[in-house]
């Protein structure tokens, strides 16, 4: 069985080889990353040399390539993480949101309608495993919660070209009966991740004393779900799951940023001897991301009726983790944050005026 896994290199996509290629070692892992900014080989550097695995450093839109590799190494199952995946940077330069997460989603579906369609039949056991997002929602008020049934209504671009990767992904379904699933989670978090997102980045400014940039006064809420969590449901709906249905993926764990924000000068401190007093000094609130969606929280009861997933993490032993996971692997940090890492930080929080 030959698993294509693009986007392999990032956070969540490492965290999801790293688990099943020592656990599945009947299946072949070949990760499809163009290894861009966001990527790290030192996530991988464990299963790097394992038998059932291979890297093929290719970008999703360009075509060919991958039209080569599936001659090569013909898909039985794409599990689809690649994506360009911070709303900040869709702000700043919506164009790169729309080549991969559109054309090299749609790159990818032609793939799999070449080679496992013969008329609206297809070869047992394939499947198209679409990774997105609860941002294809758009913002929830005070109260409520997504579900698979909840309308698209996306705000950034980011959640925009999500939302029409997830179209097209239905789009093949409907039309030539591809098989396919695709999963929506909430805000993740954990080791690997890249840090430009909120608790990474945190974490990291709060070990160097820098400024801890909040947007707007940190009252929106995000619902938090453990990285292995996530990898965890994604292995179950590859297993479990239905062809042609959605999955919602969370864990009841929303908070204000501000909140969030605070713990992690608590956790931070508790490792560091630092007086927390010093830390929260560091809550700088800067103007608000432009059309910031106040409010995500995931209704996750399909995926736990129907496959019997649950969450295992809680937010407080998470984030702990999290925080030695940053202090532990410096190395890493220290791979990912080149020169340019820090023109992002300028471009995205130089001229970002403070508010009183
Ligand atoms: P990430 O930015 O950490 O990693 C993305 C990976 O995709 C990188 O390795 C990058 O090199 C690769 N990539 C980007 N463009 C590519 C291209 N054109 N060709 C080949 N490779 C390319 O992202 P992540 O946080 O790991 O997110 C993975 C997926 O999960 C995305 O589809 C994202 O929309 C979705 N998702 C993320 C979250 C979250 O909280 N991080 C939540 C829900 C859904
Ligand atoms: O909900 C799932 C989505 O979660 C994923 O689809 C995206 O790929 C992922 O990036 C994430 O999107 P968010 O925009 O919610 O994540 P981010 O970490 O960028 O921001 C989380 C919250 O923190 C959000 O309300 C904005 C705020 N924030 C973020 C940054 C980077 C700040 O206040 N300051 C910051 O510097």
């Amino acid at each position: 069985m030959n698993v294509w896994v693009t986007g392999g290199a990032g956070f969540i996509g490492s965290n999801f080889l790293l688990r099943f290629v020592p656990e599945r070692p009947n299946w072949y892992f070949v990760n499809i990353d163009k290894l861009g900014y966001a990527a790290n080989p030192l996530s991988l550097e464990p299963i790097a040399n394992a038998p059932n695995y291979r890297l093929a450093h290719i970008d999703i839109c360009d075509f060919e390539a991958l039209e080569r590799l599936a001659v090569e190494c013909p898909p039985d199952i794409i599990v689809h993480f690649a994506a360009e995946s911070h709303v900040d940077r869709s702000i700043l330069g919506p164009r790169a949101f729309v080549q991969t997460n559109v054309e090299g989603t749609f790159n990818l579906l032609e793939i799999a309608r070449r080679h496992w369609m013969r008329g609206r039949s297809v070869v047992d056991g394939r499947v198209f495993h679409h990774v997105s997002t609860d941002e294809v929602f758009g913002s929830l008020g005070p109260t409520g919660r997504f579900s698979e049934e909840s309308r698209y209504d996306p705000s950034s671009p980011y959640a925009a070209t999500k939302a029409a990767s997830d179209h097209l992904v239905r789009a093949y379904g409907k039309t030539y009966g591809l098989p396919f699933r695709i999963t929506n989670s909430s805000n993740n978090y954990g080791p690997r991740q890249f840090p430009e997102k909120l608790i990474p980045l945190m974490i990291l400014n709060l070990l160097e004393r820098k400024p801890l940039p909040i947007y707007g006064r940190g009252l929106n809420v995000r619902d938090w779900l453990y990285v292995e969590d996530h990898v965890d449901a994604i292995g179950v709906v590859i297993e479990k799951g239905r062809n042609g249905e959605s999955y919602n993926i969370g864990a009841h764990c929303e908070r204000r940023n501000i909140d969030v924000v605070d713990a992690l000068c608590q956790i931070v401190a508790k490792h560091t001897g630092a007086s927390v007093e010093e830390l929260l000094a560091l809550k700088t609130f800067v103007e608000d991301r432009p059309g910031h969606d106040l409010r995500y929280a995931i209704d996750a009861s399909k995926i736990q009726r129907e496959l019997g997933w649950r969450p295992k993490e809680s937010f407080e032993s998470g984030l702990e983790k999290t925080v030695r996971w940053y202090i532990e692997n410096r190395r890493w940090v220290d791979a990912v944050r080149s020169g340019a890492y820090l023109e992002w930080i300028e471009a995205n929080y130089g001229r970002r005026k403070r508010l009183s």
